[in-house]
């Protein structure tokens, strides 16, 4: 059985300039303001990362290039609808030499590239980021960990022998429900499990995709330095900690970050890295005073129990919106800084250089911007305020599609309730205002 599936349109909070630019900032670059950077993104697809960075940002410039001719047309027929002129798409490989417009870039993105090209592309990828990240550019390149995939492979190899043992061939999802009755450990069920949680589209880019080479950190950030590249850390700062609470004797390590960061992710069974690289001669400082954070905004972030508890409840009163930590090291003095630092890298807090536009109350003649209208016509994700892609029932979207600012809340309300008599509208309309997709 021949299943083709196009690769789902989505965003990577991950791989959102807001945040890498505090993570790098963090580890002494000096990145450049991203609401008026130039950005490209090599691997766009349809443009689903950037067009809503585009949308965020008027005065930025955005360059997405994708061999693939459809999406890169789909990407263009969004940015018209949209309105978004400062977003270009260019059909083509990296291996031609990139966007036809030349200079420098202050962030280039390659989500879900890497690891999942032929070695010509992964070299050629490397090369353009060298070749175009501006002196104090920052770039974000994500890739499968070897140590996560070591068990991992096995299992996609039997799923693929399931797939073929049946004379016409098996359904990915099915021989993945047969793969977990005759695993052989709880272990193997789990990864199983999270496989089918991935779905088939997602699978097929990336599990089952033609090319899937996890890498060592420890080869990843070698390739990068042959290419001139350095790395940083990784895209978003909680992200540096282990995974799976796994840990490491660290004086064992001392002046090797990246052995300490390989063997914790040996540890834990890390599969998946979004890494942060800059120029090999850019110039990061030494020691960052914890004062560096006072320009960003922060949330609560991805350790629901927080580790500093007293922090974690200001970030809790200020949501939706973001707290300023400028305001939060006046109130509590300047050792605050150091919790906000602390916090950012233990997953208490999460930062962007920009507060989230969101709102507390729904608007009484709802109105989406351009691209999120785009989207809801088209029947793709919705991309929230902090880059989150939301995805929707047909009939959902199709409400959401109304909400040009012709229509009033009660009217809106009138036709949900014909329409999708199973959605509490008002608890509804809220949660979307607090997301951020009313202007
Ligand atoms: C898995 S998709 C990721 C899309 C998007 N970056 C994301 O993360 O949602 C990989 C994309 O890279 C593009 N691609 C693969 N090899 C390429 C190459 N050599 N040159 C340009 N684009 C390439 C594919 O066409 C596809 O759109």
């Amino acid at each position: 059985m021949n299943e083709t599936w196009t690769y789902p349109a989505m965003s990577h909070p991950s791989a959102d300039p807001a945040v890498n630019a505090v993570a790098a900032r963090l580890v002494g670059l000096a990145t450049a303001d991203p609401s008026r950077a130039r950005v490209l993104e090599l691997g766009c697809g349809s443009g689903h990362h950037l067009l809503p960075l585009a949308a965020r940002w008027p005065e930025a410039e955005f360059e997405g290039v994708d061999r693939d001719g459809a999406a890169v047309e789909l990407a263009r027929g969004l940015a018209a609808e949209g309105g978004l002129a400062n977003a270009r798409f260019h059909e083509g490989g990296f291996e031609d030499g990139g966007p036809a417009e030349g200079g420098e870039f202050d962030f280039i993105i390659a989500h879900g590239v890497f690891s999942w090209v032929p070695d010509e592309a992964k070299l050629a990828l490397l090369r353009r980021i060298a070749e175009r990240l501006g002196p104090r550019g920052v770039a974000v390149v994500s890739f499968n960990v070897a140590a996560g995939w070591r068990r991992r492979l096995p299992l996609v190899e039997k799923a693929r022998a399931i797939q073929a043992a049946g004379g016409d061939g098996v359904e990915l999802m099915r021989a993945l429900e047969i793969l977990r009755d005759v695993c052989e450990s709880d272990d193997e069920r789990l990864i199983v499990d999270d496989m089918r949680a991935k779905g088939a589209a997602v699978l097929a880019h990336d599990d089952f995709a033609p090319v899937n080479d996890p890498f060592s950190l420890k080869d990843f950030v070698a390739l990068a330095a042959h290419h001139g590249l350095r790395w940083l850390g990784e895209g978003v700062p909680a992200d540096n900690r282990a995974e799976g609470g796994a840990v490491v004797d660290g004086a064992a390590f001392a002046g090797d970050p990246v052995g300490m960061h390989e063997a914790l992710d040996e540890a834990g069974d890390r599969t998946f890295r979004s890494a942060l690289l800059c120029r090999a001669d850019a110039e990061v400082a030494g020691r960052v005073p914890a004062s560096a954070v006072a320009d960003c905004f922060l949330s609560a972030g991805p350790a629901a129990d927080g580790r500093d508890a007293a922090l974690a409840g200001e970030l809790a009163a200020a949501a939706p919106g973001d707290a300023h930590a400028g305001e939060l090291i006046q109130r509590h003095g300047p050792a605050m800084a150091t919790r906000i630092v602390k916090a950012l890298y233990d997953g208490t807090a999460a930062a962007r250089t920009h507060a989230a536009d969101v709102r507390r109350a729904v608007p009484e003649a709802p109105r989406m911007d351009g691209l999120r209208l785009a989207c809801a016509r088209r029947g793709l994700p919705v991309v929230d305020a902090r880059h989150r892609p939301c995805e929707f029932p047909r009939a959902h979207l199709e409400l959401l599609a109304m909400m040009d600012g012709s229509r009033r809340l009660d009217g809106l309300s009138a036709i949900a309730r014909e329409r999708c008599p199973e959605l509490a509208f008002g608890a509804w309309m809220r949660h979307l205002a607090q997301r951020g997709f009313f202007l």
